[in-house]
């Protein structure tokens, strides 16, 4: 393909890509199959690989992201991102309405429209270009997200037709669709778990709520990471010199015709009781709503009426918002039962009679822990208040006292384990109860179990979490050391156990022991150590020896450790069971250290190199940015001398350094400078 093919083909693909992309995620009226999608995209990217000058500002190509880390620019907006008045009482509206009324008299029509939970954020299009994207900042000046905004789909690139004016900015709210969020939450919530949390820290860590996380994902400055979110926009508000429509109603159809993805709720309203209809409609149907919103607006339609209402200091006086009070339902307690988590911690569950609640049915909550319980002083049958407040597990947030019956008791807290009776423990400065029969008490060992053969740990091909627990209560299966002594004929007759799994489990056992040092570390399942938190500690120490040694100075020097890590490690090794193990594990041939390859550099890149940092870095901590370099080859150094090869700076550098490598004309390198160095 010549350079002249190459450029007709670019515009065709970008035209066809953007065209299927609009059709699902604009109109949700899929076009072609995602297969003949990506086909499409790979096509548009092996050209534009080929031929870097002819990728377009506006190529679909640009909504993967990339991971070069930047920080934003400052940009000012050209018209100032004001904010509405708002309200929580019809009352105020009625005010509104009547002070509209003095003001332009009584021809006019609002339009109502949806008050999108999400960031308010600008969208500058040049020539049916988006140019830029600027998050609402201070109002007066925002930042430049525009690489992060080119990764949500529904948001054209280049729009449609040609009667768009050539110059104007489109405003709208960047959500993040409760489904997407649920999905995000319960990928955080596997990670955490896999890591050894209980509820309750998981509670704690989860993203509070869409709002929230759509906020954190578009200042994300990784866009590669922006890209997995699915983040959508809805568009409500237009700005430019001598736009073509009258009234913002018209405008919002036209930029619907252009390609914006423009809310199908908005309604035009004569009157304010037809506002009113249009709120109680909405207080209710909000919940079924694939997304949140938290209210309504009310703008006056016409231009010309917009302009005579003009502006306070800090809001349009044609313009007001109607919040909704948060999600909130009555419903019955029927009763309170216990779970017993892999580290034995206690979690005591609320089971509600099902109720409707923000978009979904829910028939639990949690309750935390026995001092919440005797806090809210729920019992048993009372009807109960939830709330969907910022944790995807719904709380009670009180009782509703005139309905309690009168022989209601309040609820003892168990104090024994509902799994296997043993007396239940409260560790000092912590609220949950722990059941300590970590080798008798069934779920801690199954879910140990589940925890090692799951795939970020050992990963054994076969050995499912129903595979585990049907070997448990067969009793092939106690202790995870008891995997590796498995046998085939133990194991054939067992329900749905032929002659082919039985050997593909063993088989699947088999590889599991050329699995890495850090898998099998993480797979120890030691409290607060994660994926994340085994991989450092395994290149920090080297082996398990090395780890099993370490005192809390030594522990704390490695990265991500902090004391709470260092203890529950210390904990874990202090255990007679747990070395027990570990010495099982090391006879079956288990990796206890990492391997030569691993020990050894990773490239020899900056071999001969001697390097000084400064300032903060994103992507490395402190304590690790000298392994990497010395992974590479190169040496650290604390001072500027001539005998630096470069310096590495990151946020706000050192003043002192950066002055000595310029007074020596010494290099100074960004961070994704260093990283591209790497990476090349
Ligand atoms: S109009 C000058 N319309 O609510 C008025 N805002 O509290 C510009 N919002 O900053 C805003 N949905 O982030 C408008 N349909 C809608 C909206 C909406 C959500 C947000 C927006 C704004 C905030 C004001």
């Amino acid at each position: 393909m010549n350079l002249e093919t190459a450029k007709l083909a670019v515009i065709e693909l970008t035209e066809q890509i953007n065209a299927h992309n609009y059709a699902y995620y604009v109109l949700a009226q899929p076009t072609i199959s995602d297969v003949e999608f990506d086909m499409l995209l790979q096509k548009l990217v092996s050209i534009e690989t080929q031929y870097p000058q002819l990728v377009q500002a506006h190529s679909p190509s640009q909504r993967v992201g990339s991971d070069v880390v930047k920080s934003f620019n400052q940009v000012k907006h050209q018209y100032p991102m004001l904010s509405l008045g708002n309200t929580y009482s019809q009352a105020d509206l009625h005010d509104f309405d009547e002070r509209t009324r003095k003001l332009i008299g009584n021809n006019f029509e609002y339009v109502c429209e949806l008050k999108f939970d999400g960031v308010a954020i600008g969208l500058t299009y040049v020539n049916g270009i988006l140019q830029q994207a600027v998050t609402r900042g201070d109002g007066v000046q925002g930042d430049d997200v525009t690489a992060n905004v080119k990764t949500i789909k529904s948001i054209p690139l280049q729009l449609h037709g040609n009667n768009y004016p050539s110059n104007f900015e489109i405003r709208g709210e960047i959500f993040l669709p409760r489904a997407e969020f649920d999905r995000l939450n319960q990928e955080l919530i596997l990670q955490l778990t896999d890591e050894g949390y209980n509820v309750d820290e998981i509670n704690e860590r989860l993203y509070r709520n869409p709002r929230n996380t759509a906020s954190g994902t578009i200042k994300q400055q990784d866009s590669k990471l922006v890209a997995q979110r699915k983040l959508d926009c809805y568009l409500y508000n237009i700005f430019g010199d001598d736009l073509p429509f009258k009234n913002h109603y018209d405008a919002l159809e036209k930029a619907r015709s252009w390609g914006f993805k423009i809310s199908e709720h908005s309604k035009l309203c004569k009157s304010i009781e037809a506002v009113f209809d249009f709120i109680n409609h909405w207080d209710v149907k909000r919940e079924q709503l694939p997304f949140d919103i938290d209210g309504i607006v009310l703008k006056v339609n016409d231009y010309a009426q917009q302009e005579e209402l003009g502006y306070t200091a800090k809001s349009p006086r044609w313009a007001i918002s109607y919040k909704f009070k948060a999600a909130n339902k009555c419903t019955q307690l029927i009763d309170i039962t216990y779970q017993v988590g892999r580290t034995g911690a206690i979690t005591p569950v609320a089971n509600l009679q099902p109720v409707l609640l923000a978009g979904t049915i829910v028939k639990r909550a949690s309750l935390h822990n026995s001092d919440i319980i005797e806090k809210l002083d729920v019992r048993i049958g009372d009807m109960v208040f939830v709330e969907k407040g910022g944790e995807i597990i719904p709380k009670i947030t009180g009782v509703d006292l005139e309905q309690r019956s009168s022989t209601s008791v309040p609820v003892t807290y168990i104090t024994n384990c509902p799994e296997c009776g043993t007396s239940l423990v409260r560790k000092p400065g912590e609220a949950v109860f722990y059941c300590t029969n970590e080798l008798g008490c069934k779920p801690q060992i199954i879910g140990k179990l589940q925890h090692f053969t799951s795939r970020k740990a050992m990963n054994i091909e076969g050995l499912g979490e129903e595979t585990v627990t049907l070997l448990f209560n067969h009793g092939l299966l106690n202790n995870v050391a008891d995997i590796y002594e498995l046998q085939k004929d133990r194991l054939v007759g067992l329900e749905r156990m032929g002659d082919k799994t039985a050997t593909n489990i063993l088989n699947g056992i088999e590889k599991s022991k050329s699995v890495g040092f850090e898998k099998v570390l993480f797979a120890l399942g030691i409290r607060y150590v994660g994926d994340t938190v085994a991989k450092k500690l395994a290149f920090h120490f080297k082996s398990l020896t090395n780890l099993k040694e370490a005192n809390v100075e030594a522990l704390l020097e490695a990265p991500e450790v902090g004391d709470k890590i260092a203890q529950s490690i210390l904990n874990f090794f202090q255990e007679k069971n747990n070395q027990e193990t570990i010495q099982k594990l090391k006879l079956h041939g288990l990796q206890f250290e990492l391997s030569v390859n691993e020990t050894s550099n990773i490239s020899n890149k900056l071999a001969g190199l001697i390097i000084v940092t400064t300032g903060t870095l994103k992507n490395f901590k402190r304590d690790e940015i000298n392994d990497v370099i010395a992974k590479h080859g190169g040496k650290s150094s604390g001072s500027v001398s001539s005998k630096t090869s470069f310096v590495l700076a990151g946020e706000s550098p050192g003043e002192n350094k950066i002055n000595k490598a310029n007074q020596l004309q010494i290099a100074i390198k960004t961070e994704e400078e260093f990283i591209r160095l790497l990476n090349d």
